[in-house]
């Protein structure tokens, strides 16, 4: 059973997700407009992380007996002037939803909810690996800088990334 404060709180984080998820969607344009399908790749398969860990959020709540409640998601941004760019973006992303999960879970420990806590412990090891893996690219970026045929190794690399599903 959840208070209605957690309901609350996890019905925005879920509108956060969905949001999470438009940006990385928004993000894929720009890589699908510079025939960098490695990159895209990446992006969408971001895209559908996000779209899972909403789906999550929101039976967790139907599962513990609460009503979630779905809000407007606003637009993303949809301009960006450079890959480099993207990618700190991202992890900058990520490090807002590795607070707003850190927050969630402090609610989740001041009213000794030991369900959503447990539940909750998923989402912090989950943005232990989100902010390394935009890291990880940004260095690589870094150093190769403009060279093209760097840049086309990363690409490659980012092609190789596939969305798997969670399991319960
Ligand atoms: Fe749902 Fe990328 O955190």
């Amino acid at each position: 059973m959840l208070s209605k404060k957690l309901v609350d709180a996890i019905s925005d984080q879920i509108q956060f997700e969905y949001y999470s998820a438009f940006t990385y969607k928004a993000m894929q344009t720009y890589f699908e407009a510079e025939d960098l399908s490695g990159m895209a790749n990446w992006m969408n398969t971001q895209f559908q992380e996000e779209m899972a860990h909403a789906e999550k959020m929101f039976q967790f709540v139907c599962e513990t007996g609460g009503k979630v409640k779905l809000m407007a998601i606003e637009a993303p941004r949809n301009e960006y002037s450079s890959i480099l760019e993207i990618f700190e973006e991202t992890l900058k992303h990520e490090q807002e939803v590795t607070s707003r999960i850190n927050n969630l879970m402090d609610l989740a420990q001041q009213e000794k909810n030991h369900a959503a806590q447990i539940f909750l412990q998923w989402f912090i090891t989950e943005q232990i690996e989100e902010e390394a893996n935009a890291s990880h690219i940004i260095a690589k970026l870094k150093r190769v800088k403009e060279d093209g045929r760097g840049l086309m190794m990363i690409d490659q690399e980012l092609a190789k990334r596939v969305f798997v599903p969670i399991v319960e």
